[in-house]
């Protein structure tokens, strides 16, 4: 089963972090914070990276479930996801050049490093519905 190893961007602003640190997760663990803020969990087969963090009782933000609303919008720091194609949110450039994902239509396909909560990015908030 993958790994996910989660850190929030809400601790990322509050520290003055930024997401192009290639050292934000030793940072995070170094920093020991509180589980809902960094850690780790298992995702199983077929279930997807928001499931698995609905049953870690970690709150993401939940709305839409399907792709369309964009407030789960996370940042993949390293690994690689399978998103649905038909999510309605994200544009191809965001997926490919930024590595932003839907954690409610995604899942692992490695152990992957992921940001959450980066729906308040300047590039997304005004879209988030
Ligand atoms: S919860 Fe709406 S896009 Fe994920």
């Amino acid at each position: 089963m993958p790994d996910v190893e989660y850190l929030s961007y809400g601790v990322v602003e509050e520290r003055d972090w930024t997401l192009q640190d290639a050292e934000i997760f030793e940072r995070a663990a170094e920093a020991d914070l509180g589980r809902e803020d960094h850690g780790r969990m298992e995702v199983s087969n077929q279930e997807t990276i928001l499931d698995a963090a609905e049953r870690e009782d970690l709150s993401w933000s939940l709305k839409c479930l399907k792709g369309r609303c964009g407030r789960c919008s996370a940042l993949v720091v390293d690994g690689e996801i399978s998103m649905d194609a038909e999510q309605q949110f994200l544009t191809s450039e965001e997926v490919e050049s930024k590595s932003l994902c839907l954690p409610c239509v995604s899942e692992p396909e490695t152990d992957i490093k992921l940001v959450y909560g980066v729906r308040h990015l300047d590039a997304l908030q005004d879209r988030v519905k």
